[in-house]
């Protein structure tokens, strides 16, 4: 396993030098979601690691972490954009990605269905039901370990409210501490409010400290506007907060 794990390493680096331009804007792009990568791929293990798994598991998730987004490079260079709705879905094109790869016929059936699992559900709004406990493990792992980092990646592009303020059905669903549906997303302050929804569906509290701890949930409630629907929706989130970190 630890083999393996080093050859997709070298593969990884390899395989996004290849994306590398001289357009300052693809290249910005590009180095964008090769730390993402690294940053998620070294957040799934420490997780994983933490939730006492086993060093094989650890390792599973190492590997998740580092093909999640592999589908973004090709992504970026076909359609020049990373919204899925524009252009294609990047979790099943990195699939198709990994499915061209040799080495990954040296992992078990088992681990690789996990794997595939857990990429396919990483960007979804919910997880598909599945019976499989591990494949949900590991979704729930990678989700979690890559909200992380897009708050981190986030943070500096955050602004204060452009007065456009957010739908009332995405306020509704903040409220109730529901997910919605991106393609629902019409304003710059609709867009935070789904960050701030995200939380609802941390799954670990090793996760939801960490992103309490770095301060990104202040700083995108201190850039929505302060209606009283969003006061209550603020409150509920907190109290919401509150209890999961004592789990
Ligand atoms: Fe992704």
């Amino acid at each position: 396993m630890e083999t393996v794990l080093q050859t997709m390493h070298k593969w990884v680096q390899e395989y996004i030098r290849t994306f590398y331009s001289d357009d300052i804007e693809i290249q910005r792009a590009i180095v964008l979601k090769e730390e993402h990568t690294q940053q998620v791929t070294v957040l799934s293990r420490e997780l994983a690691k933490h939730l006492k798994l086993s060093v094989h598991d650890q390792i599973l998730a190492e590997m998740i972490g580092l093909f999640h987004d592999i589908g973004r490079f090709k992504q970026f260079t076909l359609y020049r954009t990373f919204n899925d709705a524009l252009s294609e879905n990047h979790a099943l094109l990195g699939l198709k990605v990994i499915a061209e790869l040799d080495f990954f016929q040296e992992l078990s059936e088992a681990d690789l269905s996990i794997l595939h699992f857990a990429i396919a559900n990483h960007n979804a709004k919910l997880i598909t039901a599945t019976d499989n406990s591990r494949q949900l493990l590991f979704a729930k792992i990678i989700r979690d370990a890559d909200k992380l980092d897009i708050y981190r990646v986030l943070e500096p592009f955050l602004q204060p409210s452009d007065g456009t303020g957010c739908n009332e059905m995405f306020l509704q669903s903040f409220i109730h501490g529901r997910q919605c549906d991106y393609a629902q997303i019409k304003t710059y302050d609709d867009r935070k409010l789904v960050r701030l929804m995200w939380l609802y569906n941390i799954y670990f509290s090793w996760t939801m400290l960490k992103i309490v701890e770095r301060g990104y949930v202040d700083k995108i409630i201190d850039c929505l506007p302060k209606t009283p629907l969003m006061e209550q929706g603020v409150k509920n989130l907190k109290a919401y907060i509150k209890a999961k970190l004592k789990e």
